[in-house]
């Protein structure tokens, strides 16, 4: 699906359908009201007999407008014309009107719909949120139907701009958006992919792609043995039940020749989780192919970067495992001691995340990192606190989090802060180890984070729990989000502008 702008009089363009927004009460946006005045007011009388009303994603197609020589036009409600209309709104806007063209079978739409106002946001803005949202709306995973049914596929979408001004700024939004999708597109294929597919050796060869294809990126992998000499006891106590071998995947990507002290991702790539020992009831077992979205997501952002050809150098680690209870597997009450020779009692399997990524974030001290943020399904606590909408965000540096959570507004992939207090750090405590792995029932996301913190006493950290974003896991809607590709892009682009 190509997108391009264009700028000429609505009424000369071939598309064989134009999309133009209606608002309630009977109110027109300007080009419905071209089209209006085009076809003797038969918008006006369309709008008036209530077909549509205009709240927000309604739509409705015409066929043989009067005098308008493009064979369908779609009317999409826009809201109430005076409304104050967020991002949330104008991307029910476009999902709508995408999804509306698809059923319809139509293959090169224009869209006039950067004419309305969105609160603060200009025209790259929404130019970038319509080409985003676009592939959101039509995202299918068929890989393993046998019949793949929906083959229409909308060729060129035309975004109408009524200032010629606004042409540059369109083209370098689209050529942005384009990039992020192909990230998102990456972790979402990446996390719906079955766990009997995509284990720790799946993403070891797919992150070895990413290096084929891209000269900026190189993909080193570690293998248990390698995790064993560095002491990674934490890390191993995670795969050891497991038939599938653990891997530490790491990237790196130098988009400048310019020596700078790197940004590092690290991604949760639990595979699987079962919950080892500690095994989940069957219910709970759903959706734990998704605990490996951290890791698509480090994927899926350095392919988007290394697109854009960003000048910033940015360290990508994967820890990847599968969680399994077995003969072998790791017990309740095991003490392991990680790379960072901090010794952990481990009181429950099931907090298997911290596990990997304790001692990821001790490895990621060689590279002299600028910043380490990790990304992790890591609690279901944060599901109950914040629910599908944000993700939670733990910091140790409050300039961090400041720049995520902005990040995170602008590119609607955003962030909520839960705070790292030191009160919360003594419900680790352990009897026998320096720590325990979990921290109870309370404050579920804040004690996790308190966990990975002690491992990250080196370097400004954040640390954002994706586990309600990443994907939704229940019923028949299961499926990746592809977040948050967009917020992390969003944070490397400001960056990158520094
Ligand atoms: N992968 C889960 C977290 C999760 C739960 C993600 C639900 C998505 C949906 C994680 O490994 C886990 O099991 N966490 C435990 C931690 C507890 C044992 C301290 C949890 O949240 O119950
Ligand atoms: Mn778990
Ligand atoms: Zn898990």
């Amino acid at each position: 699906m190509k997108f391009k702008v264009e700028d000429g009089p609505l009424e000369k363009q071939a598309n064989d359908c134009l999309v133009v927004g209606i608002y309630e009460n009977n109110h027109l946006t300007s080009a419905a009201k071209k089209l209006d005045d085009m076809s003797l007011g038969f918008i006006t009388k369309i709008v008036k007999k209530g077909e549509i009303q205009g709240k927000y994603g309604q739509t409705l197609l015409l066929h043989h407008v009067p005098n308008v020589s493009n064979e369908r036009v779609l009317l999409v409600g826009c809201g109430k014309k005076e409304a104050e209309r967020n991002a949330r709104d104008f991307r029910k806007i476009i999902f709508s009107s995408i999804k509306a063209l698809h059923v319809a079978k139509v293959s090169t739409p224009l869209l006039a719909l950067t004419e309305l106002n969105v609160s603060k946001y200009d025209t790259a803005w929404k130019v970038k949120h319509i080409v985003e949202t676009s592939f959101d709306a039509l995202y299918q995973f068929t890989e393993y139907k046998s019949s793949k049914d929906s083959q229409h596929e909308i060729a060129q979408i035309t975004l109408h701009l009524s200032q010629k001004k606004d042409m540059s700024s369109a083209k370098e939004a689209i050529h942005i958006a384009l990039a992020i999708v192909k990230g998102v597109t990456l972790t979402k294929d990446l996390a719906n992919t079955p766990s009997n597919i995509c284990n720790p050796t799946y993403l070891a060869k797919k992150a070895k792609l990413l290096a084929k294809k891209y000269k900026s990126i190189k993909t080193t992998v570690l293998e248990e043995r390698d995790m064993e000499r560095l002491g990674m006891g934490a890390f191993l106590a995670v795969s050891k039940g497991s038939a599938e071998d653990a891997k530490l995947i790491c990237l790196e990507y130098k988009g400048t020749s310019k020596k700078k002290a790197p940004i590092v991702l690290v991604g949760k790539g639990i595979t699987f989780d079962t919950g080892g020992l500690s095994l989940k009831p069957a219910d709970g077992m759903i959706g734990m192919k998704y605990d490996m979205c951290g890791a698509a997501t480090v994927l899926g952002t350095l392919k988007t970067i290394a697109e854009l050809k960003l000048p910033i150098h940015v360290v990508g680690i994967l820890a990847t495992a599968e969680n399994m209870p077995s003969g072998t597997a790791t017990r309740p009450e095991d003490i392991v001691t990680s790379m960072s020779g901090q010794t952990i009692e481990i009181m429950n399997t099931d907090a298997e995340g911290r596990l990997v990524l304790c001692d990821a974030l001790t490895y990621a001290e060689r590279y002299k990192p600028d910043v380490v943020i990790d990304i992790a399904t890591l609690t279901g606590a944060v599901v109950i606190a914040l629910g599908h909408h944000a993700t939670g965000l733990v910091s140790n540096h409050q300039a961090l989090a400041d720049e995520l959570v902005e990040a995170g507004i602008e590119s609607h992939d955003r962030v909520w802060q839960m705070p790292l207090w030191e009160e919360y750090q003594e419900q680790l405590k352990s009897p026998f180890a320096d720590m325990s792995n979990v921290g109870g029932r309370a404050a579920g996301v804040i004690t996790a984070g308190c966990f990975l913190s002690r491992f990250a006493k080196k370097f400004h950290w954040a640390h954002l729990d994706v586990a309600g974003t990443a994907a939704m896991m229940f019923g028949n809607d299961r499926a990746a989000t592809g977040r948050p590709v967009p917020l992390l892009t969003q944070f490397l682009l400001n960056r990158a502008e520094k």
